[in-house]
């Protein structure tokens, strides 16, 4: 008979769910592939009294999540429990005591990664997190082995379900933002708070993993320049998709080649129709990978929800089973350099209220390129709620610095009597 090895599992919501039903459900092939069995022993939860939706015959159901740690008859932890605390510590105590650990936990990854896989390393664990990032895409793998011989230049990805189908909605159907916060909380992507989500915390928490495999430093979450969608306004889907493109959350990376320097940055960027993440609509995700030797590699598919990130979560720990006694090295990590604001250009999209002179595009296109922003397109618009015309300008590449003094600028023009909008844009091939 093959040899089994014990699963101990951290929480049985969304995720852990899936990862029990698939455990006890393809025992026999898990264990034809990872050479030895897997078999889910024991399961912490909070609320031992409640139903659940999975049929756990032979395994043990506790409240105790330190005991199951410590149990001598689990080898792998599964935390799918969420939060930082207790999960960081549970994962660290799990670590100390050498057993594997597989976690879906991107903030405790985030902000502990490069900690926990130093514990881990120390006491010959390891530490997998393939479902930290994307759910069912493997982007963990992607950076740490297949691109082994790369040097990433850049990542740019929407890794956030929620506020993809929130923007998609209001682009598409010009629904509210409560309205469509409540459509992805119904379809159980948004929790019930959902400001990880909206604030942009949860594709910051991701681009942080992604940046620490892909350039080997760690960037603190903080250190993320952050904005959620909350200002998104439903004009200025509207307008930016007259012209050609669609709003998204995305998630950007880059370094310096020279200097090493690095820019993390998670915005509602204005997408065109010619790049690969302006069709990336609804729940889906995309992460598109730029190197050295292979160029371009993009990954998409569905980011989230039980089934995909417990594909993720499987999937670990048959490699984990598979490679046991020779777990992963820790993934490289120095101290990060930020890039400056002076060093990371943007291209903008602009919505101006104007006075109806007749004089405010000719004024502000002036002043803007006088500061060293050039504007590719400019289009009056007929005033929407009041008595004052807007003004549409598609910004060039330029420093962040450069165009946040010409904002400030323009501001103060006579002309302008607000800046309704300032969003980010990716420029356009053609
Ligand atoms: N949902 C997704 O689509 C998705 C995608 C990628 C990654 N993830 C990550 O996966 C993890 C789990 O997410 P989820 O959506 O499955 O969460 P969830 O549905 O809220 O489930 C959490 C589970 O953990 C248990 N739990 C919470 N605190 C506990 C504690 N102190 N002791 C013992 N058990 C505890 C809960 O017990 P009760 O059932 O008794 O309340 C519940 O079973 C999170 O880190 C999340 O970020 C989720």
């Amino acid at each position: 008979m093959q040899a089994s090895l014990g699963i101990g599992m951290l929480g049985l919501g969304t995720v852990g769910s899936a990862v029990a039903a698939r455990l006890i459900g393809e025992w026999e092939m898990l264990g034809a592939r990872a050479g030895v069995t897997p078999v889910l022993r024991r399961v912490a939860v909070r609320d031992l009294t409640r139903t659940r939706d999975v049929d756990l015959r032979n395994v043990e159901l506790t409240s105790d999540a330190q005991a199951l740690v410590d149990d001598p008859a689990v080898d792998i932890v599964v935390e799918v429990m969420g939060g930082v605390e207790p999960a960081r510590s549970l994962i660290s105590r799990a670590l100390q005591r050498g057993k594997t650990v597989v976690t879906a936990n991107k903030a405790v990854i985030a902000e502990s990664g490069p900690a926990l896989a130093g514990l881990a390393a120390s006491h010959g664990a390891g530490l997998w997190f393939e479902a930290a990032v994307g759910g069912g895409l493997p982007i963990v793998a992607l950076l740490r082995a297949s691109l082994g011989a790369d040097v990433v230049r850049g990542v740019d990805s929407i890794v956030n379900a929620t506020t993809n189908i929130m923007l998609t909605r209001m682009r598409e159907e010009g629904v509210r933002f409560e309205t469509a916060v409540a459509e992805a909380q119904r379809r159980g992507f948004a929790e019930a708070d959902p400001s990880s989500d909206v604030d942009g915390w949860d594709a910051a928490y991701k681009l942080v993993i992604m940046s620490w495999l892909a350039f080997g430093v760690h960037v603190e979450p903080e250190a993320v320049d952050r904005r959620g969608i909350r200002d998104v306004r439903l004009h200025d889907l509207a307008y930016t998709g007259q012209l050609g493109y669609s709003v998204k959350l995305v998630a950007h990376a880059e370094r310096a080649v020279r200097s090493g320097a690095v820019h993390l940055r998670v915005r509602p960027t204005a997408v065109p129709a010619d790049h690969p993440l302006y069709a990336v609509d609804d729940s889906d995700n995309a992460v598109i990978i730029s190197s050295d030797l292979a160029d371009t590699v993009i990954l998409s598919g569905l980011g989230g929800g039980g089934a995909s990130t417990a594909s993720a979560v499987v999937s670990d720990v048959v490699q984990a089973a598979r490679t046991r006694g020779c777990p992963p090295a820790a993934p490289l990590t120095a101290e990060p350099v930020l890039l400056s604001d002076e060093d990371v250009e943007v291209a903008g999209y602009l919505r101006l209220i104007v006075d109806p002179s007749g004089e405010a595009q000719a004024a502000a296109v002036q002043m803007l390129e006088d500061r060293g922003v050039p504007v590719t397109a400019a289009f009056d618009k007929p005033p929407l709620d009041g008595p004052f015309p807007q003004l549409l300008l598609l910004t060039g590449a330029a420093p962040r610095a450069v165009h946040d003094r010409a904002l400030e600028t323009l501001d103060t023009l006579p002309v302008v009597r607000e800046i309704a909008c300032a969003m980010d844009r990716i420029e356009s091939a053609a």
